[in-house]
């Protein structure tokens, strides 16, 4: 008769690595989800620290993983990498990312961020309309833009800077809907 064949993992595969083992690159690539290609960069450019053992591998603390997420988070918010190396180096105990570090982190990160939502929504709402770049193409030029007056203002798309922006609408944006029976 078959019997179905049952195959026991050993404890050893189900043992998870002790707190305090230093890590192989290829363990932090699979708990990190960052490609071991991406985790040589990363040393290159001074983010992330090795240590070598006897047989001459790379090894990692075990925090450094909390590193890594930390430059994951900060390049998904679309903070550059040279920005993230620079406030990573003033971390004084090397990997090791305490929760005050990443406090001061992401109060130096927060402004960036807040002014990058501020653009990115001001280039959501604004991308189908008059962005004020000179082009006078659109529809609206004429009537937001008229002979590129806004190229006074200094060079590129001035609509899409926040301040500029802020100001125009605030100030001429109303004159301009009345003045052409627009309305929002
Ligand atoms: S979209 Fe370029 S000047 Fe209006």
């Amino acid at each position: 008769m078959l019997r179905p064949q049952v195959k026991l993992r050993s404890s050893a595969n189900l043992m998870k690595p002790s707190k305090n083992k230093d890590l192989s690159v290829g363990e932090i690539s699979e708990r990190s989800g960052v490609a071991v290609s991406a985790l040589h960069f990363y040393e290159t450019k001074g983010l992330i620290k090795s240590t070598r053992n006897n047989a001459n591998h790379r090894r990692y603390n075990r925090s450094v993983l909390r590193k890594i997420s930390v430059i994951k988070a900060a390049q998904r918010a679309g903070i550059t990498l040279n920005d993230i190396t620079e406030q990573l180096s003033v971390i004084s105990n090397g990997d090791k990312v305490t929760s005050e570090d990443w406090e001061k982190l992401s109060t130096a990160w927060k402004k960036d961020l807040d002014d990058r939502i501020e653009r990115l929504t001001l280039l959501r709402d604004t991308l189908s309309y008059c962005i004020g770049c000179g082009c006078l193409s659109e529809k609206y030029c004429e009537m937001i833009n008229p002979s590129d007056r806004l190229g006074n203002k200094g060079a590129g798309a001035q609509l899409l800077e926040p301040k500029i922006a802020d100001k125009f609408n605030k100030e001429e944006m109303p004159r301009i809907m009345r003045e052409n029976n627009l309305k929002l």
